[in-house]
């Protein structure tokens, strides 16, 4: 059997509603890739620096990192650090991505900066997975047109699926807009909580509403999925037994069968990377 060339394969996590899971799942996602042997890169978009510092990075440890390597012309690579996972790297965010749109406003191909720092490492990894930030800003607008799949983490509850709504709209103009952008990989509903009624509902109504774009996993509330950030852990180091260790190891199974049912669009998108002899 001829294996599968994932080189360089870009997903982003977004959503501009805050507070969805979209760090939580790059993290966990990330570390997962990681643990079954791939070369990982998360790149953390975010002016938080949630992913850095869920991954144990501290905040003197954050420069250089993404918004040097988009926004100031230091060498992408000079911006990368290991992580304590084997296999998994990581282009810390800092507080200097907070001014990103208006840095970038007068730039030419204002909507390419991240694609053009990525471009250079997409065949040191097998998959780069950006954690976007709570906003459709500028940042946003870069990792969906870098990436070849984004994944939309949603809430299964009423604003959540409102904010849904909005978002594929968004996210279609943006699209036609700059006419380039990646493939819709999916909704995973996070944080389900089945104590309320309410989740159950409006899950179904996802679910309804969103078909097989919506993936079979969930990933249900875990109090352990909450604690590991402040020990600086992904969730297969601080409890890998855990409900949650274990929904985002299925939801990471998934999303590689997705991703390898859709390698043409990949290949493409880039030929010159992706043909697999
Ligand atoms: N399945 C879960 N169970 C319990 N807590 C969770 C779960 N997933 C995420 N959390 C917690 O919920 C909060 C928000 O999650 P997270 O930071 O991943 O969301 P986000 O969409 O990245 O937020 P932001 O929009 O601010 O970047 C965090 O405190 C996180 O630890
Ligand atoms: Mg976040």
């Amino acid at each position: 059997m001829t294996e599968i060339n994932r080189e360089g394969t870009t997903i982003a996590l977004v959503n501009n509603k805050g507070g969805v899971g979209k760090t939580t799942t790059a993290v966990n996602l990330a570390a997962c890739l990681a643990d079954d042997g791939h070369r990982v890169l998360l790149v953390d978009l975010d002016a938080q620096s949630s992913a850095s510092l869920s991954l144990g990075l501290t905040r003197a440890n954050l420069f250089p990192g993404s918004a040097e390597a988009i926004l100031d012309g230091v060498q992408p690579r000079d911006a990368i650090r290991a992580s304590r996972i084997s296999g998994l790297s990581i282009m810390p965010g800092s507080m200097s991505l907070a001014s990103a749109d208006i840095y970038l406003a007068d730039v030419e191909n204002r909507e390419l900066v991240l694609h053009s720092a990525l471009k250079q490492l997409r065949s040191e990894y097998d998959f780069i997975v950006l954690d976007c930030p709570p906003s459709l800003g500028l940042l946003t607008v870069n990792a969906l047109t870098s990436a070849d799949f984004f994944l939309v983490p949603v809430t299964p509850d009423y604003l959540g699926f409102e904010g849904l709504l909005n978002l594929m709209d968004a996210v279609d103009r943006i699209k036609a807009g700059i006419g380039k952008a990646g493939s819709f990989l999916g909704i995973v509903l996070t944080m389900a909580d089945y104590r309320q009624n309410v989740t159950k509902e409006i899950g179904g109504a996802i679910r309804q509403k969103y078909g097989h774009l919506v993936f079979l996993t969930e990933i249900k509330v875990n109090v352990r999925l909450k604690e590991a950030p402040s020990f600086g852990k992904a969730i297969n180091e601080y409890d890998k037994g855990c409900s949650g260790a274990k929904a985002y190891r299925e939801f990471t199974k998934e999303a590689l069968k997705r991703i390898d049912q859709g390698d043409f669009q990949l290949r493409r998108r880039y030929p010159e990377v992706r043909s697999n002899p």
